[in-house]
């Protein structure tokens, strides 16, 4: 079976679900964050977040562990933006980052939402296919966006 045609209808490994965040999920959540993105938040950002729009924060379990999550936020009225999608190292190309991502959309066209945007680094080349794979196009350059000094792209997809 090809990529493309495996990530179709994707679904979450046998054993794992999606829920949305609790508060006391951002201990884990945080910890993945450092581990996955080299970021290291207060816990009060993941409360904030989850408070902004709850339904735009949804985690994966898997033997009672969190193993990933997307967190977005709602700019304007008909803007959704993401602000942070990881999976735990040992859990990617499985299909769960698609998932996540699909379950986010779906949440957003729900309520009419009509375009999803997000930041990457310029460096990471696996997310930035990631996305594309999922319909997000890179929109511009974003000089120096990261603390470390890093560019990055800004990527949007527009939601028929
Ligand atoms: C980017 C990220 C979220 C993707 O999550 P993921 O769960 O690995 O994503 P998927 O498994 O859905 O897709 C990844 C690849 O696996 C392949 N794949 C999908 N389902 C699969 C399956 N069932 N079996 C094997 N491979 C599969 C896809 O074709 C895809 O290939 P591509 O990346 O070459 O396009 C993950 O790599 C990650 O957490 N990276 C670190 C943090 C990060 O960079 N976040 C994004 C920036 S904010």
């Amino acid at each position: 079976m090809s990529r493309s045609s495996r990530r179709e209808g994707a679904r979450l490994p046998v054993l794992s679900h999606m829920r949305e965040f609790f508060p006391e999920d951002a201990v884990v959540i945080r910890e993945i964050t450092k581990d996955a993105l080299g970021e290291d938040y207060p816990l009060s950002l993941f409360h904030d977040i989850h408070g902004a729009w709850p339904e735009g924060f949804i985690v994966v379990k898997q033997d009672d562990a969190i193993i990933a999550f997307i967190a977005g936020i709602l700019p304007a009225r008909r803007r959704a933006r993401i602000l942070m999608l990881a999976v735990r190292d040992s859990y990617r190309n499985q299909g769960i980052g698609t998932v996540l991502t699909d379950e986010f959309t779906e949440r957003c066209r729900t309520r009419k939402i009509s375009s999803i945007e997000l930041e990457v680094r310029k460096s990471n080349a696996g997310a930035i296919r990631f996305y594309e794979r999922l319909g997000f196009h890179i929109r511009y350059l974003l000089p120096r966006f990261y603390t470390d000094g890093e560019d990055g792209y800004k990527m949007w997809k527009t939601l028929p």
